[in-house]
C-alpha cells in the first residue's frame, strides 16, 4: 500500500522545503519533487506543513499516584495524543510496591498498555531504591526490553538520596543508560508544606509557595554535579520550570559538561502562577514543579530560541477537576499532582512559539519531534522525515485558527488548562506508519494498533 503526499512544505529540524513524500508499507520510501505513482493514494498538502509525528517522552498514562489514578488509560491517553499530532510516547512508570523488583513495573506497564495504545509507545523504568540487584536488573531490562532510560526522583515518597543517585548514575553510565531526574529539594518542600498547613494556609495558592523555584535550582545544580562526578553519566532533567534552574543548566553547559539534556513542558512556557490566585483554576494547575512567573517563561523561551534546552514535553498526568482534584480543594497538600497536556502541545507550541516568533518552525520540530527521539534511542525511525523512517507525520494547516476547548478534546479528563486559548494553525491529518489515524480531529485508528518500542541507546550515552 502506497500513499503520495504532494506539494507539502516539509519541515525538519534544519529547514523547511517544498516536496513530495512517498510512503510504502508504513515507511517513508522517497522524498523529492515531482514524484508520481499511479497506484498510490494521493494527499494534496499544498499550502500545508508536513511535520514528523510528534514524540512526547514525558507522559503518565494510567498512573497510580498514592490514592489516585490518572484518568487516561493507554487507550484514551494515546487517542488524545494522536489527535494532538503525537505519534509516539515514552511513558514514565509509576512507583511499584515498596521493595519490589524493577521488573514488577515493567510487567505491570505491559499489562496496562499492550493491546490498548493506539500509537507507538515505550516506557522509562523507575528506580525507587538502590541495591546490587536493582542495578543488575536495570541493565537486564535495558538489554531485554529496550528500556534504556530510568527515572529517579529527588522528592516524593520514593526519592533517592544523594549517595543513591550517585551510585545509580555511575552504574547506569557504564551501561549507556540515561537517568531522567525530577529535580526539587525535598527538605525545603517538606518544611514549607508543613508550615503552611500548620498555619491553616491550605488553598491552592500556597502550592507554588511551598515549592519555590530555588528548590528546583538547588536540585538541578546538585544532580548536574553528581552526574559530572559519576564519570559524566548520561542525565536528562525533566520538566524544568524556572529561570533559576535554567541558570544552573547554563552554568553547566559553559563549564563544558556533556552528556546531559534538559526538558521543559508546554505549561511552563505558556501558563503562569497567576492561575493559583483563583481556587478553581489553581486546583486544576496543581502540578510539581508548579507554574512560575512571566520572567521564568521569558527565560525558557529564550533558552529554546538559543538552543540551551533540548526537549518540550508535556508531563501529561490528568486527574478530573470534579473528582480527584477536589481532594485538594481544602488542602493543596493532598491534591493529586499533575495536569493534562498531551493533546494540546503541538497546537499551543506552534501558536505561542512559531506564530509569535519565539522559536522557528525547524526548532518546533527539533524540540517536539527529533530531539526527544534522539534522547531516547528512537531516532531516526521516529522524529524525522527521512527515507527509511517510519511514516509518522502530521499535515498542519497554518492558515487555520481555532479556540481550544475541552469539548473538542479526546482525553478522559474533564478540563483543559488552555480553555479559550485562541491558537493559530491546526492539524489536518495524522499518519502513523503510513495509516491515517486522525483526520479533522476525528480519530480513525484502532485500539491496540500502537507498537511497543524497544529503544536503542540514547545519543547522550555516546
Ligand atoms: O505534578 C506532576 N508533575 N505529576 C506527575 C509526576 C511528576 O512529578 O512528573
Ligand atoms: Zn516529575
Ligand atoms: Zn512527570
Amino acid at each position: 500500500m502506497r500513499t503520495l503526499i504532494k506539494n507539502g512544505k516539509i519541515v525538519t529540524e534544519a529547514q523547511v522545503y517544498s516536496g513530495d513524500i512517498l510512503v510504502e508499507d508504513g515507511k517513508i520510501k522517497e522524498i523529492g519533487t515531482g514524484l508520481s505513482d499511479r497506484d498510490a493514494d494521493v494527499i494534496d498538502a499544498s499550502g500545508k506543513y508536513v511535520l514528523p509525528g510528534a514524540v512526547d517522552v514525558h507522559t503518565h498514562m494510567d498512573l497510580q499516584a498514592g490514592r489516585y489514578r490518572a484518568v487516561d488509560d493507554f487507550y484514551d491517553g494515546t487517542v488524545a495524543a494522536a489527535c494532538g499530532g503525537t505519534t509516539t510516547i515514552v511513558d514514565h512508570m509509576a512507583f511499584g510496591p515498596a521493595g519490589c523488583s524493577l521488573w514488577h513495573q515493567v510487567e505491570e506497564y505491559h499489562r496496562l498498555a499492550d493491546g490498548k495504545a493506539v500509537i507507538d509507545y515505550g516506557f522509562h523504568g523507575v528506580i525507587q531504591h538502590v541495591d546490587d540487584s536493582d542495578l543488575k536488573e536495570m541493565n537486564e531490562i535495558a538489554e531485554k526490553e529496550g528500556i534504556t532510560s530510568f527515572k529517579a526522583y529527588m522528592t516524593y515518597d520514593f526519592m533517592l538520596k544523594d549517595d543513591q543517585l550517585f551510585r545509580v548514575l555511575r552504574e547506569a553510565g557504564k551501561d549507556g543508560i540515561v537517568i531522567a531526574v525530577h529535580c526539587e529539594n525535598d527538605g525545603v518542600i517538606g518544611y514549607l508544606r508543613g508550615k503552611y498547613k500548620d498555619e491553616g494556609h491550605t488553598e491552592p495558592k500556597y502550592h507554588p509557595l511551598s515549592r519555590p523555584a530555588g528548590c528546583e535550582a538547588e536540585a538541578v545544580s546538585r544532580i548536574l554535579h553528581l552526574a559530572a562526578m559519576a564519570d559524566d553519566a548520561p542525565l536528562y532533567i525533566v520538566h524544568l520550570s524556572g529561570r533559576e534552574g535554567l541558570e544552573e543548566v547554563i552554568k553547566a553547559r559553559r563549564s563544558g559538561q556533556k552528556h546531559f539534556a534538559v526538558e521543559t513542558c508546554t505549561q511552563y512556557l505558556t501558563l503562569t502562577d497567576d492561575l493559583y490566585q483563583d481556587d478553581r483554576e489553581g486546583l486544576k494547575a496543581i502540578m510539581s514543579p508548579p507554574l512560575r512567573k512571566k520572567e521564568d517563561q521569558d527565560a525558557l523561551w529564550k533558552a529554546l530560541s538559543d538552543g540551551v534546552l533540548d526537549v518540550v514535553a508535556t508531563d501529561h498526568c490528568p486527574f478530573n477537576y470534579e473528582v480527584e482534584k477536589q481532594a485538594g480543594a481544602k488542602d493543596f497538600t493532598v491534591c493529586p499532582n499533575g495536569a493534562p497536556g498531551v493533546e494540546e502541545r503541538l497546537r499551543v507550541m506552534y501558536s505561542e512559539g512559531v506564530a509569535k516568533k519565539r522559536i522557528t518552525l525547524p526548532q518546533l520540530v527539533k524540540y517536539l519531534c527529533t530531539n526527544p527521539a534522539r534522547m531516547y534511542g528512537l531516532y531516526p525511525e521516529k522524529g524525522a522525515l527521512l527515507p527509511g523512517s517510519d511514516a509518522d507525520l502530521v499535515i498542519f494547516d497554518p492558515a487555520k485558527e481555532k479556540v481550544l476547548t475541552h469539548r473538542d478534546m479526546h482525553s478522559a479528563v474533564d478540563y483543559t488548562c488552555y480553555e479559550g486559548m485562541n491558537v493559530k494553525g491546526d492539524i489536518d491529518l495524522v499518519m502513523q506508519r503510513g495509516k491515517t489515524i486522525v483526520k479533522d480531529n476525528v480519530f480513525l485508528g484502532k485500539k491496540g494498533d500502537g507498537k511497543y518500542l524497544k529503544r536503542s541507546k540514547s545519543v547522550l550515552a555516546e
